[in-house]
């Protein structure tokens, strides 16, 4: 969708070029050929960035970031030529004089898009899909300037200005600093095909639990904090976490949601599953206002979430995900991991959570799972 606004916008750019049923004179000239030339920009770096980006993510393209030698260089002598080009089509006479500075920008932008993208690891491809959505907002704003259609501006500008702030707060949430992000060769691609580890490997043994059990230990709880994540989406468990809250509640435990700002694949994909499921807002937390909390509740109970709660982050300096921050469920009394088996989540490094002595696996389908549990604390 990104990479159609990014076409959109360079379509439009060259159309309204070369439209010679609206003439402007003076300033009015040089304004539209500002916005012709910086829109077609943008549109070419969103077009080329979103179609390696759709290729990285279905697994056509592999993850490793492509570093090529002198990278920053490269870049910014593309930024030169594009400036030095952009000149040239602001002075040019004709029309035709016009659209070689114009095919050759295009040109370099959309190599600066393969190359922007390409240098990206595949652990960070969240925030790049979430900055390509920025850009397709200024794509589309530009492409308002250029149709005279405030509309569009406005909505590009909402669209850009929300999608920026996004990704900084995506790489605010996963520890990454945005400017290296964007420059690339962050998050060796890691990503889905991930070697498992990097840091230690966790000893000892899982404890499982069944249902039963897990009904048990909720029922003398009298503070529960459910963290979803990923596999409850899959299982789309969210109206059965709904259920079972209602239930506990009823019941006079305090239930609360700790969300992660990355948990799941796209950001608010939490936020969104448990609205749909009429889940009360002011029970659902961020990480930054219940991370604190986790000492002094009962139970912790996660909800096919993996890499989101992975205390390696914290204590392996070595591990893949260091540094990122991570809800802390693991200084709960007990926490309960519900998930289908021991495999490793989107950034494919093992988990000690499961081999502390306070937790416990529940192993199975999240809604099978959830729905067990509410037969018998119903009963
Ligand atoms: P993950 O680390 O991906 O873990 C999800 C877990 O859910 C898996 O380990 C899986 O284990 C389990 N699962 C899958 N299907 C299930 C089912 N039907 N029932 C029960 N469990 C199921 O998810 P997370 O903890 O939410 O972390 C998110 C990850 O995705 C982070 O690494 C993040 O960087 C990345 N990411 C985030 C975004 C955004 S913006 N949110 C975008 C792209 C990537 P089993 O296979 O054993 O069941």
């Amino acid at each position: 969708m990104h990479s159609l606004v990014g076409l959109a916008a360079c379509l439009v750019g060259f159309a309204s070029y070369i439209d010679t049923s609206v003439q402007f004179t003076g300033a009015e000239k040089a304004i539209h050929e500002v916005e012709i030339y910086v829109g077609i920009l943008i549109g070419a770096v969103t077009f080329a960035g979103s179609v390696i980006a759709f290729g990285k993510l279905s697994g056509k393209i592999g993850g490793k970031p492509l570093l090529l030698p002198a990278r920053h260089w490269l870049n910014l002598a593309a930024l030169l030529v594009v400036i030095v080009f952009g000149r040239a089509f602001l002075h040019a006479e004709t029309i035709q004089d016009g659209m070689t500075p114009l095919f050759v920008m295009t040109a370099i932008s959309l190599l600066f898009g393969v190359h922007m993208v390409m240098a990206i690891g595949g652990a960070d491809m969240p925030v790049v899909v979430s900055m390509l959505n920025s850009y397709s907002g200024w794509a589309a704003a530009a492409t308002g300037f250029m149709l005279s259609n405030d509309l569009l501006i406005v909505i590009g500008a909402l669209v850009g200005s929300s999608g920026a702030i996004l990704s900084y707060i995506m790489c605010r949430a996963m520890n990454r600093n945005f400017i290296s992000v964007i420059a690339g060769g962050f998050g060796t691609g890691s990503g889905v095909s991930a070697p498992t580890g990097g840091g230690a490997q966790p000893a000892g043994e899982a404890i499982a639990v069944s249902a039963a059990e897990t009904a048990e230990l909720l029922r003398d709880a009298k503070s529960v904090i459910i963290v979803p994540g990923y596999g409850m989406a899959v299982a789309q468990a969210q109206h059965t976490v709904f259920e079972l809250t209602s239930l506990l509640r009823e019941k006079g435990v305090d239930v609360r949601f700790a969300i992660h700002p990355v948990a799941g694949r796209m950001p608010g994909h939490m936020n969104v599953l448990l609205a749909e499921a009429k889940v009360p807002y002011n029970i659902v937390m961020e990480m930054d206002e219940i991370n604190a909390d986790f000492p002094e509740a009962d139970v912790s109970m996660v909800i096919g979430a993996n890499d989101i709660v992975n205390p390696a982050a914290q204590e392996d300096p070595a591990s893949p995900i260091a540094g990122m921050p991570v809800l802390e469920v693991w200084k709960a009394k007990t926490s309960i991991v519900m998930k289908r088996s021991m495999a490793s989540g989107y950034a494919g490094v093992d988990n000690p959570l499961f081999y502390k002595d306070n937790n416990r696996m529940l192993f199975g389908d999240a809604k099978t799972m959830l729905s067990e549990i509410f037969g018998v604390l119903k009963a």
